[in-house]
């Protein structure tokens, strides 16, 4: 099942980044990497077209407060997102159904690919879920298409549980694969 999740007043740290929820201040930073194209577009949604959408979309980060920013600490730019979702309970098995989970999603800005952010940020909220939400499970889809992306999902300990395809944003289906960490998996991986 789907646990609550509420982001308010989490302060996460990694050796070069804070992860905190998103604040109005935030907008320029965040249109700045959501419209560049090729971006969104690897995580099934469109680059951003105006200031004006971004601002709708910061607006929903905010009251729905799931969604953590990624800040770079020697500039305080805030330069991606972790989002952790509601999963697709219809996508696996019945075994999850009296467990606390969660998926999680994420965006980098172009500019800071290949340096080892994502992991470094995707392993600080796997600490918060397992550690402080008490999760038993956190999913991570991603389109097979998507290299870098499984890659920051096999980097950082997740394993392959099926094959499924996913609707976009932009009105399709693609091929993608579903990854699972678990409770014991992060307790193994991190004593
Ligand atoms: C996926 C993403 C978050 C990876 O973040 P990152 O901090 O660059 O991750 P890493 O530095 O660990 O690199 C991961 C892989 O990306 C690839 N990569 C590295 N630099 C790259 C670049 N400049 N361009 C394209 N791919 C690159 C490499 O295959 C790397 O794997 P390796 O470490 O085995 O060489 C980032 O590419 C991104 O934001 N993509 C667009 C949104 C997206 O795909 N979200 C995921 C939806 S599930």
């Amino acid at each position: 099942m789907n646990a609550a999740v509420d982001i308010t007043g989490v302060h996460l740290e990694t050796e070069a980044l804070i992860l905190r929820s998103f604040e109005a201040a935030d907008l320029q930073d965040f249109h700045a990497y959501a419209r560049v194209p090729g971006v969104g577009e690897l995580a099934g949604w469109v680059h951003h077209s105006s200031l004006e959408e971004s601002k709708e979309i910061l607006d929903m980060f905010i009251s729905e407060r799931k969604t953590l920013a990624i800040v770079e600490k020697k500039t305080g730019r805030v330069i991606g997102s972790v989002g952790i979702e509601p999963y697709d309970e219809t996508c696996v098995g019945d075994e999850y159904r009296p467990l606390k989970c969660r998926e999680i999603g994420y965006v980098l800005s172009r500019e800071y690919w290949g340096q080892g952010l994502m992991p470094q940020a995707v392993t600080g909220v796997l600490r918060y879920c397992f550690e402080e939400l008490q999760l038993d499970a956190v999913f991570c889809a991603c389109f097979r298409r998507n290299h870098q992306s499984r890659r920051v999902a096999e980097k950082t300990g997740f394993r392959q549980v099926c094959d499924l395809m996913l609707p976009t944003m932009y009105g399709t289906q693609e091929e993608a694969v579903l990854t699972v960490m678990h409770r014991e998996d992060w307790a193994g991986r991190s004593s």
